[in-house]
């Protein structure tokens, strides 16, 4: 059985990724910091263990890969969705709210994705990284998290370069609305009560609605099946046409 270990999986996408990829069959290590909500992912499928806990440096990185093989002997995905959303210019962002969304946003994939190499070159596995369509195109007051998720997407590329070789591929998603936990707190930044910022989320996009994480779950299954092994590299928006 193939193993995926997964950041964020408490919530939002990162849930809805830890249940697709447990209920096609594979090992889940599901990473997360709430360990009640961790649990109900858990009950969903035998084939989801948990590890609760932040995510702040390196060292908590390392120590998340180390226990995710000494559970399942081996990582053949690795997906990083967790992440933090904040809105604001460049005179808004405080050093600490710059160094947050940088340091969950990028270097928390950069970290993992270092510690489970060795382990990707192994199973000729895959990374995937929830980037955004503000990592393809900024926005107004999108300063620390346009530039977190864009970095995202360059780390992915130059990733996806020094390990094709090896047959692992490394690719980024980059979703417009999700109907997610942060999709209803972003709604505090704004005058709106949050049923009518999603309808002005909806309407923005071309085709009208707002992505369910289950949908863009099985976009990263996808990428992590052998049907995707020539795919690296990339950064594929799935936002219902707004990069187009
Ligand atoms: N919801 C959207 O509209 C949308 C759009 C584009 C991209 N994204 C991206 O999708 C990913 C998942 O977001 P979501 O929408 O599911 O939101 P969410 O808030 O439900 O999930 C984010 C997860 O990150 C976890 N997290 C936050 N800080 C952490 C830390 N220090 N250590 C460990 N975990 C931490 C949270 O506990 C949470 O489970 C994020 O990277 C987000 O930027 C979301």
């Amino acid at each position: 059985m193939s193993v995926a270990l997964v950041t964020g999986a408490s919530s939002g996408i990162g849930a809805a990724i830890a249940i697709a990829f447990a209920e096609a069959g594979w090992e889940v290590m599901a990473a997360g910091r709430d360990e009640s909500r961790l649990a109900e992912v858990a009950d969903v499928s035998d084939n989801i263990a948990t590890w609760a806990g932040e995510l702040t440096d390196s060292g908590d990185c390392d120590e998340l890969v180390e226990d995710a093989i000494e559970e399942f002997g081996a990582i053949a995905c690795l997906v990083n969705s967790a992440g933090i959303m904040l809105r604001g210019d460049a005179t808004e962002t405080s050093d600490d709210d710059w160094r947050d969304v940088l340091c969950l946003n990028l270097d928390i994939p950069f970290f993992l994705s270092r510690a489970a190499t060795p382990h990707l070159q192994r199973s000729k596995g895959s990374i995937v990284n929830i980037s955004s369509y503000w990592g393809l195109h900024a926005d107004a007051r999108t300063v620390a998290y346009a530039t977190s998720k864009g970095g995202l997407i360059m780390l992915t590329k130059a990733m996806a370069k020094d390990l094709a070789g090896d047959g692992v591929s490394v690719n980024a998603i980059c979703p417009g609305g999700v109907d997610t936990p942060m999709l209803a707190a972003a709604a505090e930044d704004t005058d709106l009560e949050v049923d009518e910022f999603l309808g002005e989320i909806a309407e923005f996009s071309p085709n009208g609605r707002i992505a369910s994480p289950e949908e863009i779950a099985a976009l990263v299954l996808f990428l992590a099946s052998d049907a995707a092994r020539h795919i690296t590299g990339t950064a594929i928006p799935i936002d219902g046409g707004l990069a187009a």
